[in-house]
């Protein structure tokens, strides 16, 4: 039996004190469920309200890519850098340790490899699943104007179904088929019908006209995608202009892993995206630490 001898008087009511409603500082997230918040908080930094996540799921499509041959080697010794990962479960099964302290954001969606139409995707993890794996989100591609647009808009749409009953946000992930244009217009349109039929925030190509007009016609954070890899002052550079142009941080594979010095780039990138520090400034960081970690002399 509890002990109730001696209680207390209650007094400290903060009269004073208006009662604090609590606010999320993801763009379009006060209104979701306090799970559902909690999750997109360990992707968003609370600070910031921005992320860096680590985009690692490419082996689901096009298998060994160079820079993930072994995940266990090249990618674990950076994730203390990364706010989230996004990854397949076969690699955060079989790879990644049950400590990680990054929140994760699980690929979700799949089936056709390099070697067929790629836009063919299907639902590719149950929602239990994603549950028992206590990940952040999940991530499905969204194939918009592609073969099988409408397949890939309801794998997402299913998707946010299961989530929302779960409490697990979705990520929706503009996908562009080969001969699609990538300019503003398009990814306005793509971002939007994401966040319209529920994806909780969009991971979006940079473009260098107009990509303010692709986050400011989002309710949902944009996140921009690397893409292919650029020298690293230049994908820095992008990762800056689209945080200034309205990014909630960015989601970097090829332009992380596959740099010559991984850690040191991911550790500039988290000072552009966290601390807005001017892409020169960040990448005379990158070549310090890339100096430093190589164990030669600053
Ligand atoms: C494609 C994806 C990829 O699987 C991956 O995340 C791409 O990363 P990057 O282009 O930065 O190497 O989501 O849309």
């Amino acid at each position: 039996m509890a002990d109730t001898d001696n209680l207390k008087d209650t007094k400290e009511y903060f009269l004073d004190i208006p009662m604090k409603a609590a606010q999320s500082n993801v763009r379009g997230a006060s209104a979701l469920d306090w799970g559902m918040q909690n999750r997109l908080s360990r992707i968003f930094q609370p600070g910031s309200g921005k992320t860096v996540m680590l985009a690692v799921d490419h082996g689901y499509f096009q298998g060994p890519t160079a820079g993930l041959e072994r995940v266990d080697v090249t990618i674990v010794p950076l994730l203390q850098n990364a706010d989230a990962l996004m990854c397949t479960r076969g690699i955060l099964r079989s790879t990644i340790p049950a400590s990680l302290q990054s929140g994760v954001v699980l690929r979700a969606s799949g089936g056709p490899s390099i070697l067929k139409e790629l836009s063919n995707e299907h639902i590719a993890v149950d929602m239990d699943d994603a549950a028992r794996l206590n990940v952040s989100a999940v991530a499905v591609q969204v194939y918009i104007g592609g073969e099988f647009e409408s397949q890939s808009v309801h794998n997402m749409t299913r998707l946010v179904d299961a989530g929302l009953g779960r409490g697990i946000p979705v990520l929706g992930v503009t996908a562009v088929g080969k001969d699609m244009v990538r300019d503003a217009r398009y990814f306005r349109l793509a971002c939007r019908i994401c966040a319209e039929l529920g994806a909780q925030f969009v991971k979006t190509y940079y473009v260098d006209e107009g990509f303010e007009t692709v986050t400011a016609s989002c309710p949902v954070p944009v996140v921009m995608a690397g893409g292919k890899k650029l020298p690293e002052l230049d994908a820095l550079t992008m990762a800056y202009r689209a945080v200034q142009e309205g990014a909630a941080g960015v989601d970097m594979g090829r332009n992380i892993f596959q740099s010559d010095a991984p850690l040191a780039m991911i550790q500039a990138v988290n000072k552009v995206v966290h601390e807005r520090m001017k892409p020169e400034h960040a990448y005379e960081l990158y070549q310090t630490l890339q100096r430093e970690q190589a164990g030669r002399p600053v």
